[in-house]
């Protein structure tokens, strides 16, 4: 069942173009169609607020969702761990729109953090890739990611898919709220179209670059990884794969962080893997690079192609196609995954399951 792949991850990550195509492809026949939201233009004219919800790699989608609503849609995001939202008493009314982010639909302290924003009043969300699971039950309405049964432990091809949606539903919002233009939404609407071939590109450039860097830096000792705006959703995702899969420790900050603690880490033998696609801080993310060599840490950069000066500040890049800035996390988080997935196997792990670690976690 693994079709030809030597693990699960390994296939689900090569499943990553259609996961996105299927997720968008017949929202998009004619604008952005997401009637199964079961919320009027009206209604989302009149949203005072949008919490996102979710756990794990659930929660690092929704950050992304958050810039895109917020950009498109402008309305103010607050993004929430699940287990933390459900014990914080927090303010909520029918103003407000939850979504719960939850690929399995299972995840104990999203449904309890769903119960609660329903109790409370607030309209509420499941964004979810299992039809029928007890997200689907207990939400005012699903977007349904479409990535298809996801066998790995490490979320892979859920992750790009909820993204992907997200996109869309800051698209649809921005659209009915009348703060995005017809011509800068449909704009956007060809670049998610490009995604699936952007990834299959990707996935194929990426992997032998990918794989020397895994091979110098098996044992590494810890990885850092930073990012700003954007692109720090990916470092986060980025680092949860690598310590999930080969228990390498690993810490994700916001660049403009680093001065304020994290820097004290770097020595020459810390491998810091950056995040500097195309956007509007990507100068200071070179600046930051700066700092990090300026240590004598080693960067290993993450670039949208063409960006030649990047290589000059970073010892390695690594190059993915060129999309909108705003749509950039999905070809960046490839290159991360496929360093986790060659760190692990390198290390002789089992990459589908994880030690301690379940699919789903059905308890607190
Ligand atoms: O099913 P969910 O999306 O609610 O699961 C939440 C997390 O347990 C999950 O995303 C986890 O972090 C990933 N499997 C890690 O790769």
């Amino acid at each position: 069942e693994k079709g030809g792949y030597e693990t699960f991850m390994l296939k689900e990550i090569y499943e990553q173009p259609a996961a996105i195509k299927e997720t968008i492809v017949d929202r998009l026949s004619d604008g952005i169609a997401l009637s199964e939201l079961g919320l009027t233009a009206e209604e989302a004219r009149r949203l005072r607020r949008v919490v996102i919800v979710g756990c794990g790699t659930s929660y690092h989608a929704g950050l992304v969702g958050r810039y895109a609503i917020e950009r498109w849609a402008r309305v103010p995001v607050e993004m929430e761990i699940a287990s933390e939202f459900r014990y914080r008493d927090p303010v909520l009314d029918a103003a407000d729109l939850v979504l719960a982010i939850t690929q399995s639909g299972e995840t104990a302290d999203t449904l309890a953090a769903m119960r609660l924003a329903r109790e409370r009043g607030a309209r509420v969300i499941a964004v979810t890739n299992v039809m029928g699971s007890q997200a689907t039950r207990e939400a005012d309405g699903v977007l349904y990611t479409r990535a298809g049964l996801e066998i790995g432990v490490a979320a892979t091809k859920t992750f790009v898919a909820q993204v992907a949606v997200m996109l869309l539903l800051g698209l649809w919002l921005g659209e009915a709220r009348g703060t995005l233009s017809s011509t800068e939404r449909d704009r956007l609407i060809t670049e998610l179209r490009a995604l699936p071939d952007a990834v299959r590109e990707t996935i194929e450039r990426v992997r032998e670059p990918v794989r020397a860097i895994a091979e110098h830096w098996q044992s590494a000792g810890f990885f850092l990884y930073l990012g700003r705006h954007i692109g720090l959703p990916v470092c986060l995702e980025g680092a949860l794969k690598l310590k999930e899969i080969s228990y390498v420790p690993t810490d994700a900050y916001a660049a403009g962080e680093m001065k304020h603690g994290p820097i004290a880490l770097l020595d020459e033998r810390t491998p810091v893997v950056c995040v500097a696609c195309d956007s509007p801080v990507l100068e200071k993310v070179l600046s930051n690079i700066a700092e990090v060599r300026a240590r004598g840490a080693h960067v290993v950069a993450v670039a949208t192609e063409g960006r030649k000066e990047v290589a000059e500040h970073a010892e390695e890049v690594i190059y993915v196609p060129r999309t909108d800035w705003m749509l950039q996390p999905i070809p960046a988080i490839v290159p991360l995954q496929l360093l986790a997935y060659e760190i692990a196997r390198l290390r002789g792990l089992n990459v589908d399951q994880p030690r301690n670690l379940a699919k789903t976690v059905t308890v607190e």
